[in-house]
């Protein structure tokens, strides 16, 4: 979507009337508007497909994901929140959630030498918030630390646009096919090297909460490759378990740690880790 910068789809000015409105970001078939209206202050997401280029297939899914995880919010039985239609693909707005995120919020610690501990409040914040989606039988499936909105009350978990374990209508559901690499477990990142798709699971989630924590608190991701390495070869590191020796100090380190076991029934459970933070 080159040319003007992108606009608010009518349906979504009928329907909020903004008083306010700010485009948050605009990448890889996704667009994020925060909104202030009469009827509350809500994040705004639109989702269009994402065309073929000379390196990378065309993903129609991408249009489809705000009205999935709008499908898996009503699952949940969270309230203040639509999805529909518009021209190129879905769009939801849900509630606006105020606060840095984990990665923002960590910022102070892994700039410091050596590293300083961080608190641990908001560790176990960011568990208490997996515990509520794992607690209803369903796992993230894109748990990272942009994801993580630290509010002055609590910790929202975000994007649940990949999530399984529930009923999603078929005409806006599309397999999982893996997610950033980074926080990518190995079952998970093996599955999408040999089959292109893979099943999140709550395990995973845990892999993917000690990677977004040890990245958040060291500046380092939990497995060795290059930057520029084609995506197949990233995920043949994190298959391989090549990980790399850095661990975030205090005794978070040694969570951490077994957070990001290689093998998922190693890994602690959300609530195991949730005992262990408070
Ligand atoms: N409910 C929300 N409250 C506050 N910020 C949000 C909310 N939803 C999304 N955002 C902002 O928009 C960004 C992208 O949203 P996300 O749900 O991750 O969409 P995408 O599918 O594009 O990854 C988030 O990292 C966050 O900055
Ligand atoms: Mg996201």
């Amino acid at each position: 979507m080159s040319g003007p910068p992108p606009e608010l789809p009518i349906v979504l000015l009928d329907a909020l009337m903004p008083t306010a409105q700010r485009l948050v970001l605009n990448r890889r078939g996704s667009m994020v508007w925060e909104v202030k209206s009469p009827r509350g202050h809500y994040a705004v997401k639109v989702g269009y497909p994402i065309e073929a280029t000379p390196d990378y297939p065309a993903q129609p899914w991408t249009a489809l994901a705000p009205a999935r995880e709008g499908a898996v919010l009503h699952r949940l039985g969270v309230t203040n929140f639509a999805y529909g239609e518009w021209d190129h693909g879905t769009w939801n707005f849900q509630p606006w959630h105020e606060g840095p995120d984990l990665h923002e919020l960590w910022q102070p610690y892994r700039t410091g030498t050596p590293l300083i501990a961080p608190h641990t409040g908001a560790a176990l914040g960011c568990a208490e918030a997996l515990a509520e989606l794992h607690t209803k039988g369903w796992a993230h499936g894109d748990v990272q630390p942009a994801h993580f909105i630290i509010g002055p009350e609590r910790t929202h978990l975000i994007d649940l646009a990949l999530a399984r374990g529930g009923h999603v209508p078929e005409g806006y559901d599309f397999p999982f096919r893996g997610c950033l690499v980074h926080y990518e477990a190995p079952e998970i990142a093996q599955s999408v090297l040999t089959t292109g798709e893979a099943e999140p699971t709550q395990a995973a989630d845990i892999y993917a909460l000690g990677a977004s924590l040890l990245i958040s608190a060291t500046g380092w991701r939990a497995v060795e490759y290059p930057d520029d390495a084609p995506r197949p070869v990233q995920r043949q590191a994190v298959a391989d378990g090549r990980r790399r020796t850095v661990r975030a100090p205090g005794k978070l380190g040694e969570l951490i740690e077994a957070m990001l076991s290689h093998a998922p029934q190693d890994r602690p459970t959300v609530y195991e880790v949730g005992k262990a933070l408070s």
